[in-house]
């Protein structure tokens, strides 16, 4: 197990430890879920299992609330995040055909990540440059007036910089 993560566990096990006993376990359990994804961009099996014995909440009960709301990342993200904006403005200006073409192309999913770990895609709501929609944020960086050929394009270029590296 790296360092890095021993402190993340260790992190998340002062978290726990912190809430307050008032038995209000299911709020208790998605502010976990919260700390977990703030802590490793997702939720790694290990730390739900530590979580499931920290709290004593079976481990099918917390998958079950994780999987119940969409923010969380059941998986560990590409190291290109991929955010399409799926907000009104971008909505009716066709983000939703930019989500489908930009699935078919990747061969994957919203929410999943592709088998060489590069991409994973996920939904926004609003990235708050709706004069610019369709807009799609790829890690730090909003890329606006988009079409699925433009899309397409910049992921062409991060595939051909990163078989370079
Ligand atoms: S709706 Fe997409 S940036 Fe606002």
């Amino acid at each position: 197990m790296l360092v890095v993560d021993e402190n993340k566990f260790t992190e998340l096990s002062e978290f726990i430890k912190q809430l307050p006993e008032d038995g209000r376990i299911e709020s208790h359990l998605i502010a976990v879920l919260h700390k977990t994804q703030a802590l490793f961009g997702y939720l790694p099996e290990d730390a739900m299992n530590r979580v499931s014995e920290q709290m004593e909440i079976p481990t099918a009960h917390i998958w079950g609330v994780a999987t119940f709301y969409h923010y969380f990342n059941l998986s560990r993200p590409g190291k290109y995040v991929i955010s399409v904006c799926l907000g009104t403005a971008c909505y009716v200006k066709g983000a939703a055909q930019i989500m489908q073409t930009l699935e078919q192309n990747l061969g994957i999913k919203m929410g999943q990540t592709t088998d060489d770990g590069l991409f994973s895609i996920q939904q926004a709501r609003c990235l708050g440059a709706c004069g610019l929609a369709p807009v799609v944020m790829i890690n730090e960086k909003i890329h606006g007036k988009l079409n699925s050929k433009k899309l397409l394009a910049i992921i062409k270029d991060i595939q051909k910089a990163e078989a370079k590296k």
